[in-house]
Formats: C-alpha cells, sequence, structure tokens
C-alpha cells in the first residue's frame, strides 16, 4: 500500500476524488490522494468533517478486498481504526480508544475519524475508498470533545510522516484481515473498546435506556446487555447519550 501517492492542495474531499478516480479510470489498490484542506470534508452519518487547511492528516487509500465476503465489510472498519490506534501509540503517552464503531479517541476526545465508501461487484467488493481524518497540529475546535495530537502532546507533528505511519499500520492490518485472522481482529478491537464493560446510557429507536456494553458481534453490531438480556444494535438503531 502507499506506493501510489498524490497531493491536492485542496479539494471537495479525497473521498470523493479518489471515488471518481475509481470509476473513471484503473486505480492500483493502495493509491493514496491526501491534501492540506477539505471544502466538502464528510464525516460518517452525513455529518461535515471540518479541518483548518494545512494543519491535519487529510487521505484516503484505496483498497480491493475481494477477498473479503460483504457481510464481513465492517472489518475495514476494524482494522482501520487499530491501524490508527497503533500509530498514536507510537507518538502520544494517553490513552488511546475506540468509540463503536470506528471514532478515535485519546483521553476522551476524538482525534480521528474514518469513513469508508465501498463498491460491490456482483457479491465481490471490488473496491473500497478508505478516508481517514487524523487531527495533527490543529488546537481549536468549533466541536465539542475533539482533539489532536498537538494538544494531546504539546508538540508539532509531521504530517507526512504519520501519513506514511498510517500507511504502513493499515498495510500490516489488512494483511491480517487477507489471512482471514478474523478472531485477532476482533480481540485487538474488544480490548480498546471504549466504555467496555461499563454501564452507559443510550438512545434508541423505542426510546433512552441503560447497559452494559460488551463487544460487539459477527456482523459488527454493538452488543449491549440490558437488563440481564444480550441485545444487538446497529449503527442506525443507537447511539451514546454523552
Ligand atoms: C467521522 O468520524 O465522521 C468520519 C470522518 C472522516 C473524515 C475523512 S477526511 C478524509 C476523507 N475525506 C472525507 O471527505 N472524509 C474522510
Amino acid at each position: 500500500l502507499g506506493k501510489k501517492v498524490d497531493f491536492l492542495p485542496q479539494c471537495h474531499s479525497t473521498n470523493d476524488e479518489l471515488l471518481l478516480l475509481v470509476k473513471n479510470s484503473v486505480v492500483q489498490e493502495g493509491s493514496v490522494i491526501y491534501t492540506d484542506h477539505q471544502l466538502k470534508g464528510r464525516g460518517q452519518r452525513g455529518n461535515v468533517w471540518f479541518d483548518e487547511l494545512g494543519k491535519n492528516v487529510l487521505m484516503s487509500i484505496l483498497l480491493r478486498p475481494k477477498f473479503l465476503s460483504p457481510t464481513k465489510q465492517f472489518y475495514l472498519n476494524l482494522i482501520t481504526g487499530l491501524a490508527i490506534v497503533d500509530v498514536l501509540g507510537e507518538v502520544l503517552e494517553g490513552k488511546v480508544e475506540l468509540k463503536w464503531p470506528n471514532d478515535v479517541y485519546v483521553n476522551d476526545r476524538k482525534i480521528a475519524g474514518i469513513l469508508i465508501e465501498s463498491n460491490l461487484r456482483g457479491t465481490s467488493l471490488e473496491s473500497a475508498v478508505i478516508g481517514i481524518g487524523l487531527n495533527v497540529n490543529q488546537s481549536g475546535f468549533n466541536m465539542h470533545g475533539a482533539t489532536s495530537l498537538s494538544l494531546e502532546s504539546g508538540k508539532h507533528h509531521d504530517r507526512f510522516k504519520l501519513m506514511e505511519l498510517v500507511v504502513a499500520q493499515l498495510e500490516k492490518w489488512y494483511l491480517k484481515l487477507k489471512g482471514s485472522n478474523y478472531e485477532v481482529i476482533l480481540e485487538s478491537y474488544h480490548d480498546l473498546l471504549m466504555w467496555r464493560g461499563e454501564l452507559h446510557a443510550f438512545k434508541g429507536v423505542a426510546g433512552t435506556f441503560k447497559g452494559e456494553i460488551v463487544g460487539i458481534n459477527q456482523h459488527g453490531n454493538l452488543a449491549i446487555n440490558v437488563d440481564g438480556k444480550l441485545q444487538y444494535f446497529g449503527l442506525k438503531e443507537v447511539e451514546f447519550i454523552n
């Protein structure tokens, strides 16, 4: 991965750029697009992903995970989260965790987000654009509960080096996925899962409730123990309160 890397001074969204390239030309697995600034950065659940010019890592990388059954697509999210955690572990002292499904948190603040957009051909995962936004040298946020590497470490960080580290760690985890090491990936994810084993408040389709976060199941759904009964929730079915 990362043999071909393209830089755009600014763009709407590196995911959009890479998706467009994939649609219109032959793009090799592992190709990367990164930028200094996104004008229409996109986040999960239709959110906007804001950044300050020249401060953060904003990148998309193309995978062609044809070996992966579409029912296991969420493993791409898991390995991307794990790769970012490994990178942060190299440069930070703080506690790095993954908030379900795949937000990266340091000391209880969000430092990175992941947006994966894939294309199926028949029943095969033809391509997956892995979008990663990692807050590096930005020091002010209008979003509550966000942080950056420089805020957490008190130091300025080299964004290009970080991007290279992300690519290298993603490759490591991608190879594990290719080798069908699902158990290892799940276990590593569970070890880092924020609030695991703790009682937490949620907003579900039928209202608010409390439960203990147990982990995720075979489909990437969140398993919550509600009054002694294990229940599973998809992305659109539950929200954390706080
Ligand atoms: C989230 O946590 O909501 C996901 C944020 C993903 C942001 C990255 S930045 C690079 C790539 N391009 C986008 O438009 N979004 C992703």
